[in-house]
């Protein structure tokens, strides 16, 4: 095939957007994934989780052919580049693990050709371009490595795959030309770095948005304490004031990527990541700060508490390592009745309609600020960190 690639972890949140915009602009994809049902979903012209902008293109692509889906790692043999998106999480201790890339491309080794383009996408430990190197070169394949790594926010994959610059790194000239080629078919602006500079990048992007959210949250925490009103300060601040526009509004910073690429960063900086770590505190403590001025108020054992929004973040189904679930725990310890609710989870059968939880909640907290709960008509009280309700409590 010309103009080919395989999408490596291809049904993942990450590697299916990319996959259909890649497919989109004329190239034609194969999505390799090793989890069978996602695959078996997304050929049926299903997708796996909510992105918006994407069913339509799915459709699109794969009644023009452009797209195809195998579990069957030979698939990578067919293609001029081969882009790599496997998850590269933490463990339950926060350590990163560098081999989660590097494993699965141990298992496509046998099906790389000489020739190639391995493009690493993955956010990954630094260094693990170099170890994939190494790996390449000791089974003696000529495949040429780039590290590219993926900025966008989920939701938001297939307007940011075209909008957003493209970092790319590569250890030779030509390397770093046929990955901007590849990715010069979603984005003209194409950022070239060296390797190592490109995995720390991806890393200071996260953790700098982690450490901002963690900021905010710290003064309005502080703010709240004192009884003040942290919208009007931050409203104060912000007028027609460019310097202070950048600062976020509270919320609970989760998801699958902020926290764990923080950590990542620690752990390669010697566990030794002042502002890193103390973001963790800060942002990772916000649910039992709120609980915490919840319990000022209300004797929460008297009450059920209903729990809006489970998702990490507005419009998402994707509830990986969303701090709903750290309120719903704390709130259990205390509440006589916990309910949740959310209108795009679909993983989690403990939740209860949106009707339902309104009808019999004597508190209600926002978890995830989907845009359903913006125009709430309740009598009950509000707990809403991200001052998206109107009668914010
Ligand atoms: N989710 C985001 O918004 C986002 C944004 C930027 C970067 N990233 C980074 O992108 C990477 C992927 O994240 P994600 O959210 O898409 O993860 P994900 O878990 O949604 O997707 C990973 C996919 O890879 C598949 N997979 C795992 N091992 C495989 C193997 N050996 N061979 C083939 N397929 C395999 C899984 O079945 C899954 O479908 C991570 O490094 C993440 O940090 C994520």
């Amino acid at each position: 095939m010309s103009g080919s690639v395989a999408i490596v972890g291809g049904c993942g949140h990450v590697g299916l957007p990319l996959g259909l915009a890649f497919a989109d602009s004329g190239l034609d994809v194969v999505l390799y994934d090793i989890n069978e049902a996602s695959v078996d979903r997304v050929r049926a012209g299903k997708m796996p989780f909510v992105e918006k902008g994407a069913d339509e293109v799915l459709a699109r692509v794969l009644a023009d052919g452009r797209l195809t889906l195998s579990t069957d790692p030979s698939a990578v043999s067919q293609v001029d580049h081969v882009v790599v998106v496997v998850g590269t999480p933490v463990d339950e201790h926060l350590n990163p693990d560098p081999g989660a890339v590097v494993a699965a491309i141990e298992d496509l080794l046998d099906h790389l050709r000489d020739g190639q383009l391995l493009v690493l996408r993955s956010t990954i430990y630094p260094g693990v371009t170099a170890l994939v190197e190494r790996l390449l070169a000791r089974h003696g394949k000529a495949v040429e490595v780039s590290f590219c790594p993926e900025r966008i926010a989920e939701g938001k994959a297939m307007e940011e795959l075209r909008s957003l610059p493209q970092i790319v790194s590569g250890r030779t000239p030509r390397a770093i030309e046929r990955a901007s080629e590849l990715f010069g078919h979603l984005t003209d602006t194409i950022v070239p770095i060296e390797v190592e500079e490109a995995e720390l990048a991806k890393l200071f992007t996260n953790t700098w948005r982690y450490i901002k959210f963690a900021a905010a949250n710290q003064l309005y925490m502080m703010a709240t304490e004192m009884g003040a009103d942290f919208d009007a300060i931050r409203a104060a601040m912000t007028q027609d004031y460019p310097r202070a526009a950048d600062m976020p509004g509270p919320g609970l910073a989760a998801g699958p990527c902020l926290l764990k690429d923080t950590m990542q960063l620690a752990a390669f900086n010697k566990n030794s990541f002042l502002i890193g770590h103390a973001s963790m505190l800060i942002n990772e403590g916000l649910p039992q700060f709120l609980v915490d001025q919840v319990e000022k108020e209300h004797d929460l054992s008297t009450m059920t508490v209903g729990l809006l929004g489970m998702a990490f973040k507005a419009e998402s189904d994707d509830i990986r390592s969303s701090l709903s679930y750290k309120l719903k725990r704390l709130l259990k310890i205390k509440a006589e009745r916990v309910l949740c609710t959310d209108p795009y989870v679909t993983v989690d059968d403990g939740l209860d309609p949106l009707d339902v939880v309104l009808e019999q909640a004597d508190l209600l907290v926002i978890g995830a600020p989907h845009d359903i709960y913006r125009d709430l008509e309740v009598d009950v009280p509000v707990l809403d960190v991200w001052g998206i309700v109107p009668t914010r409590g």
